[in-house]
């Protein structure tokens, strides 16, 4: 969609979603960002505001499927939304020895559970008036299994699945569904790996990369390419070949 004036963005308050959020900022143009830090929101709300948005702030965990529901609800009242831009999520793998029970729970609850109880009152709203926009931040770690990061990687592919899924559906009566699958962008998110991040790229040209496929409504926002062509090999490839590569692969930290 070109110029949407109602964008919404969840986990704004830091890296790829403040990214976002800063792209979409001119005149005219009126953000809703939630995020658990008020602290982090605040600071992004006065990025957007310099150039000249309106910004309104919900401090909320994706997780609540009440709070979502309420806040969409909400924001419906007064505007109706263009762009909904699912992108807050956790990343944790396996660093410290085998995914705990709890952190495969936490990482599917924010990033599986948390994008349904966001774009479902989004949909909702948006089927009425058959327009709309559904953008869904999965990544190139979606696209297999990986041991490093079991929970994350299975929570980014379904994500992706649920989404290419959807747009098939949603597409027939006037809403788009994005999928968005970064490689390696510097947030805090990666500032923590203590591993070699090929083709790292700053956030910034990240969101203009989503916000420029998100315009020409492309199915996936798959990059860099380097590294998204080696993602898609690997799929193809035997498990024989590529399953003891993937395992030497170094974890990221535990939650
Ligand atoms: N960085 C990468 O290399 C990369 C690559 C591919 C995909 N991604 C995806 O891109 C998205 C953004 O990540 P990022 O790299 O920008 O990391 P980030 O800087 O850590 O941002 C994640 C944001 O999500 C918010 N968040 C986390 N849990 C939440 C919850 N339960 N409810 C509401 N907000 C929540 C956080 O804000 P609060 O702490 O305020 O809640 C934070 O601002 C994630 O979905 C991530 O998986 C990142």
């Amino acid at each position: 969609m070109k110029n949407p004036k109602n964008i919404l963005i969840s986990g704004a308050g830091s890296g790829i979603g403040r990214a976002l959020a800063v792209a979409y900022s001119k005149p005219n143009v009126n953000l809703f960002l939630c995020g658990r830090n008020l602290e982090k929101l605040q600071a992004t709300k006065i990025l957007c505001e310099e150039l000249k948005a309106n910004v309104l702030l919900e401090i909320a965990d994706v997780c609540d499927e009440v709070a979502m529901k309420n806040w969409i609800e909400k924001i419906e009242e007064n505007h109706e939304l263009d762009l909904v831009i699912a992108n807050a999520g956790i990343s944790a793998g396996t660093a410290g020895g085998l995914e705990s029970f709890a952190q495969v729970k936490k990482i599917f609850s924010t990033n599986l559970n948390g994008v349904l109880n966001l774009i479902h009152p989004a949909i909702e709203k948006m089927k009425e008036r058959r327009s709309g926009q559904i953008a869904l931040v999965s990544s190139l770690a979606g696209f297999r299994g990986l041991p490093s990061s079991p929970a994350y990687s299975a929570s980014k592919s379904a994500v992706r699945v649920y989404g290419e899924a959807l747009r098939g559906n949603l597409g027939k009566i006037g809403i788009a569904v994005n999928l968005i699958c970064p490689g390696y962008i510097k947030t805090p998110m990666t500032d923590v790996n203590e591993f070699p991040m090929p083709f790292l790229m700053a956030p910034e040209k990240c969101a203009q990369i989503v916000k420029r496929g998100l315009e020409q409504n492309k199915s996936r926002i798959a990059f860099p390419f380097p590294l998204y062509f080696v993602v898609w090999l690997a799929t193809l490839l035997s498990t024989k070949i590529t399953d003891p590569i993937f395992a030497k692969l170094p974890g990221k930290k535990s939650l």
